[in-house]
């Protein structure tokens, strides 16, 4: 049986071989469109919005094969994990639930199972499965999602299990059909991979080479977007800063970013920025026009010089600080969160410190912060690491605390401030209120009417927490 199974050497490489554009590879046969005729999906996405996003367009590709959504996993016909390789526990949980499904389809012969995403990208994960769990029935990863109707047919057609993963730096794919999660904010991928090769991070090797869409056929979704009523479109990328670096056009993400502004939508926000590629004309035009909003995703990683070096991130602490500080005075009202690594190998006191440092500096409105976790085939997880486990989990405590500490302090200031609010869904603390976010990306709670659902209104902020706030209309 022939098998396409991920490729860690090739998964490395990157030559000079030219992105290719293609815009009608996504096809579904008369004979597919009935093939989930009765049949029910259920998928379950871990890891990053990219991940959110591909689930939303293979939901769509489900539909287009007539299979339909179920919110409860004992109820379908066919059960997919969209999953995430960025840490240890992100794989261990994906292993957990596909034991859980063992247990399911020895009951439910017939139940489809399907492993996607980025961990069907890791040769050892896919080896994996072939030695312990050849019940799935398809395993196919990041690049090639538009064939999932074909690759599912092929799985039921010879009854066994179907492994379609390209190792490929990757193509730029359009027209794939999208069933969005939400009627007021949308995804919009904007560039696909990385080349950063940031030495402990496999994404890389699971999304292939750094591509940007063209500027054209994004501008066509957002427009089409704000005809269908929607209220925000949240721009994706590993390094949405470098966007189009790798085209030809002279144009950049400052100019998308206006562009996308100009389009009329309300609110325009952008992940993920890699401090190396934030340009001033960028600053600028975050801060000239109103509807991209005042908030910034800025991954400091480590404070550290040394570690900052040995994980390949490309600026020193000294010029993280500078940015911060010219992304604060530059954009009125800015908020800036980071995510931040602790225990990289060989990280000593020292160098946590100098992490402890920034973090007092920039008093962040918040942080996800990670222990290293030392992924297969990346530089990071064959360098030396003394440094116990005990002392990781010390400092990411350590950390978490000062972390929080900044968070309740950001939230205070709000108190008694009236704020622009998109309220987007129903709270689920309390079923009377609805949730949403600020223009800064608070979390806020306002006890309302359902009819403000998918509206921008203002909140008056009367209570603050740590991680949310409550507030109420005021017209
Ligand atoms: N492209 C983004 C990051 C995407 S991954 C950027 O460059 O900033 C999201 C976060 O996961 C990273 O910012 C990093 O903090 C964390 N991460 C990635 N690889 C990790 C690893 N091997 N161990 C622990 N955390 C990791
Ligand atoms: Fe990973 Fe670095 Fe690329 Fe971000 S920039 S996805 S951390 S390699
Ligand atoms: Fe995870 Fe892949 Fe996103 S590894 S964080 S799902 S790009």
């Amino acid at each position: 049986m022939f098998m396409l199974k991920p490729c860690l050497k090739e998964a490395q490489k990157r030559t000079k071989e030219k992105v290719v554009f293609k815009s009608d590879i996504y096809k579904v046969s008369d004979e597919l469109k009935c093939l989930g005729k009765n049949k029910k999906y259920y998928i379950k996405t871990y890891g990053c919005q990219m991940n959110e996003h591909d689930s939303e367009n293979i939901k769509a590709i489900l539909e287009d094969m007539s299979f339909q959504e179920v919110d409860n996993m004992e109820d379908a016909d066919l059960i997919l994990l969209n999953t995430c390789a960025i840490r240890e526990n992100a794989h261990n949980k994906v292993f957990g639930m596909i034991g859980r499904i063992k247990h399911m389809k020895e009951t439910k012969p017939d139940l489809i199972v399907g492993l996607c995403g980025c961990m069907a990208q890791e040769e050892v994960v896919v080896e994996e499965i072939l030695n312990k769990f050849r019940f799935l029935d398809i395993v196919f990863g990041t690049h090639n999602i538009y064939d999932l109707p074909n690759i599912l047919k092929k799985s039921l057609d010879n009854k066994k299990i179907e492994v379609d993963v390209p190792s490929i730096e990757g193509d730029v794919i359009e027209n794939i059909p999208v069933k969005r999660d939400s009627k007021y904010k949308a995804w919009v991928n904007i560039q696909f991979g990385c080349d950063k090769f940031c030495t402990y991070c496999i994404v890389p090797y699971t999304r292939g080479k750094q591509r940007s869409r063209k500027h054209e056929d994004i501008l066509k979704e957002v427009e089409e977007l704000v005809k269908a009523g929607y209220q925000e479109v949240t721009l994706l990328g590993q390094n949405v800063n470098a966007y189009g670096k790798d085209l030809s056009d002279n144009y950049g993400m400052a100019d998308l970013l206006r562009d996308v502004a100009l389009t009329g939508i309300k609110r325009v926000r952008f992940v993920t920025s890699h401090p190396w590629d934030f340009s001033d004309d960028m600053i600028d035009t975050i801060s000239k026009y109103p509807n991209i909003m005042p908030y910034i995703h800025l991954p400091l990683q480590s404070g550290s010089d040394r570690i900052l070096k040995l994980m390949g991130r490309r600026y020193t602490k000294e010029a993280y600080l500078e940015l911060f500080n010219k992304l604060k005075s530059k954009i009125p009202n800015c908020a800036i969160t980071t995510d931040i690594i602790v225990g990289f190998p060989g990280e000593t006191e020292e160098d946590f410190k100098d992490t402890l440092d920034v973090v007092n500096k920039c008093e962040f409105d918040s942080a996800f912060t990670f222990i290293f976790s030392p992924r297969e085939g990346t530089p990071a997880s064959r360098m030396s690491d003394n440094v116990s486990l005990k002392e990781k989990e010390e400092r990411l405590y350590k950390l978490n605390d000062l972390v929080n500490k900044y968070a309740r302090i950001k939230n205070e200031a709000y108190q008694d401030k009236i704020v622009p609010v998109l309220l987007e869904g129903v709270s689920e603390k309390d079923a009377n209120c609805l949730m949403g976010y600020t223009d800064t990306m608070k979390l806020v709670n306002v006890k309302c009417s359902k009819e403000y659902l998918g509206q921008i209104v203002n909140v008056k902020i009367n209570d603050v927490k740590t991680w949310s706030m409550d507030g109420e209309i005021v017209l």
